[in-house]
């Protein structure tokens, strides 16, 4: 009996989804299974919009970014319906046995980890693959995404540079990747950043103008800071901090729900950071300071020959596992291989940059400034 399976791309878009979307479904249908996409992520299940993935669909797609799918970040547990926001997970249970599906390939970052576990806990066969810019999903070692996105960024600070150094400019550049700070650190030790601030290690903007007075001092009277979009000053970084343990060890419904709104109001004011943050170093180091928003062409455009080749491993072995009947796993990649890791042990968790970790080792031995 020939399978059944179903495909959707949840949350951000990012390039390598379509690689994924062609690797699942033409190693699936090598296989003998069939495949049916579903529009826009979740809200696609719930509304029942499908596309057949037929042969003709899955060619010419692999260098192609974004999705063919369509994404969206809604959650099957509290979706926005006409002016509501409802519980559609039975009526996605209902769609995905109308469809006569065997099995539901998530393609997703954090948020889709967790919704597909969700999906599992009901009965149906869930299986997902790791995509994001961001990189910090937990449990694989790698996202497809992450690769092409570190090239756009690395190039945009190649660019910076020659134009910070000309006007004698601080330029501070930021970069994506929500909580976690790969992007912004790994962009920043390529291409060379004289500062990479990232969540993960709070930083002091007064020894940050130091360190820029101190390179002015020796004939370099320009610096490119590197700030990923999560980066927190120390003073926000506690009172951050102070909110995640009250939301942590809330214990009430109304406690859980105010401790979320003190969270998303300290987020809500950090916004404009960036802006705050070049105006601080221009003050203490008195040299002019630019800010470079790089936002949304950091998640655009064909993908890199590293997330193609990622996302073709992955969607294939995601297909070798439906057929051998393996679901409720997040196909994670491991060094040249992959490995099956239950959702249980992905799901709510964030692969944040470890204080030890090689690069940052790496960034402090070339006299990089990380800001703490
Ligand atoms: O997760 C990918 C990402 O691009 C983050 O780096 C960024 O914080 C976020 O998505 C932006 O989200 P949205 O597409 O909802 O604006």
């Amino acid at each position: 009996m020939s399978k059944y399976i179903g495909i959707l791309t949840s949350g951000g878009d990012c390039p390598g989804l379509n690689a994924a979307i062609r690797g699942v479904g033409k190693a699936a249908q090598g296989l003998g299974m069939q495949v049916l996409g579903f529009r826009d992520g979740f809200r696609g299940l719930v509304e029942n919009r499908t596309i057949p993935l037929d042969r003709a669909m899955l060619s010419g797609i692999l260098t192609v970014g974004g999705t063919i799918l369509g994404t969206s970040r809604d959650k099957p547990h509290r979706m926005p319906v006409g002016g509501k926001v409802i519980d559609a997970t039975d009526i996605i249970v209902e769609n995905y046995h109308k469809n006569h599906l065997d099995a539901l390939v998530c393609i997703g970052g954090g948020g889709t980890q967790k919704n597909a576990l969700h999906l599992k806990e009901q009965g149906l066969n869930v299986i997902t693959l790791p995509k994001t810019i961001d990189n910090d999903v937990a449990m694989t070692d790698v996202t497809f995404g992450f690769d092409t996105a570190l090239g756009i960024a690395t190039e945009a600070i190649d660019r910076l540079h020659s134009t910070a150094h000309s006007h004698h400019r601080i330029v501070v550049v930021e970069i994506m990747g929500h909580r976690a700070g790969w992007l912004a650190l790994g962009a920043g030790i390529a291409g060379g950043a004289d500062v990479i601030l990232i969540p993960e290690i709070p930083y002091d903007v007064e020894s940050i103008a130091k360190g820029i007075r101190q390179r002015s001092r020796t004939g370099k009277p320009f610096s490119i800071v590197a700030v990923a979009e999560g980066a927190l000053s120390k003073q926000d970084a506690i009172k951050v901090r102070a909110a995640e343990v009250k939301k942590e060890k809330a214990r009430s419904k109304l406690e859980k729900k105010k401790a979320k709104t003190s969270l998303a109001e300290l987020y809500a004011q950090h916004a404009g950071n960036t802006f705050r943050l070049s105006e601080q170093l221009e003050h203490l180091t008195h040299l002019e300071s630019r800010v470079t928003i790089l936002g949304y062409v950091q998640r655009g455009g064909t993908p890199s020959a590293v997330d193609r080749l990622l996302a073709t491993r992955l969607g294939t072995a995601c297909a070798d596992l439906i057929n051998e009947g393996t679901y409720g796993v997040m196909v994670a990649a491991r060094g040249d291989g992959t490995k099956a890791v239950p959702l249980q042990e992905v799901a709510g968790k964030r692969k944040m940059v470890p204080a030890y970790h090689p690069w940052i080792e790496s960034a402090r031995h070339v006299g990089t400034s990380l800001g703490d």
